[in-house]
């Protein structure tokens, strides 16, 4: 039997189908859509990354990009930077707004967010992510988790020793996207390496990376073993993959989708 469920602390993901972070789309109203599209079928969405400088600092602009609906719930809200007392200010702010979650965005690979030491940066900086980790300890009641990649390039693939970290740190959950900061968004991404991280530690990991069909979403579940799965670009020109995936794991087929709601939408270049 595949897992369909699984606890991040107090807060039960159910399903065990994830909408993925995406900078610049997943904001309230595309996740609000994504529920409404696929009822029961989206256990958690992940809002976009949100700057802790900003938030700390009470940014206007960011308060409204914070800002959610409560049928999204549970919602985790993704913070990046890179220096403890900041994260911790900014995570307690994000506690304070009602997300049930708080996740560690340590996966980005935009420079100007390297740069500075936050996203992807933070697979090279393990004794920094794990002071961010204590610190947010230290202020927060509601679970935390990361967000990795594989690594940050060939020569170093620490994606396991980075969950292990995290996990030592309190983190809930982990979750993978598959490939380096190096490769960007090319190649393959290395679902075996995310099923050695699922093996390596006893919190939850979700996997990441080019799910764009329900049956590949169920092979992947089966195939790594990891407790749920994440779908991001995917849903850009396919945003019922959530209700047919639902529907394939009960034997079901496909849902119909009227033409109407198909012609609704144009798929993206990667699945044409
Ligand atoms: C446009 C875009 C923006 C993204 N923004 C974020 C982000 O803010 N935080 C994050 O952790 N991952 C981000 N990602 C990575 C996705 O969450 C996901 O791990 C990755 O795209 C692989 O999954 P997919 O093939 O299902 O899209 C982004 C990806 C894309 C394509």
């Amino acid at each position: 039997m595949l897992p369909d469920a699984f606890d991040v602390g107090p807060v039960r993901i159910a399903p065990n189908l994830l909408l993925a972070p995406m900078s610049g789309i997943t904001d309230s109203a595309y996740r609000a859509l994504l529920k409404d599209l696929n009822p029961g079928a989206i256990g958690l969405v992940v809002t976009e990354l949100i700057s802790v400088e900003a938030l700390a600092r009470r940014d206007r602009r960011t308060f409204q990009m914070v800002r959610f609906r409560e049928r999204e719930r549970p919602l985790a809200l993704q913070l990046f930077g890179a220096e403890p007392e900041r994260m911790a200010e900014a995570a307690a702010i994000a506690q304070d707004l009602g997300a049930d979650i708080i996740d560690v965005n340590c996966g980005c690979p935009a420079p100007k967010v390297t740069r500075k030491g936050g996203g992807a940066e933070l697979m090279r900086r393990p004794a920094v992510l794990a002071a961010i980790l204590r610190a947010l300890r230290r202020v927060l009641s509601v679970p935390y988790t990361v967000k990795i990649r594989a690594g940050w390039d060939e020569g170093s693939r620490n994606a396991v020793e980075i969950a292990r970290l995290a996990e030592g740190e309190g983190a809930a959950m982990v979750a993978v996207h598959g490939r380096t900061r190096a490769q960007l968004y090319a190649g393959a991404p290395d679902w075996e390496l995310t099923a050695r991280v699922k093996q390596a530690v006893r919190v939850p990991v979700v996997g990441s990376g080019d799910i764009t069909t329900a049956d590949g979403a169920l092979a992947r579940l089966r195939t790594s073993g990891v407790d749920g799965i994440m779908i991001g670009r995917a849903t850009l020109g396919y945003p019922w993959i959530f209700r047919e995936i639902a529907a394939r794991r009960r034997g079901l087929p496909l849902p119909p989708v009227s033409a109407a709601e198909r012609l609704a939408s144009v798929p993206p270049p990667w699945l044409a």
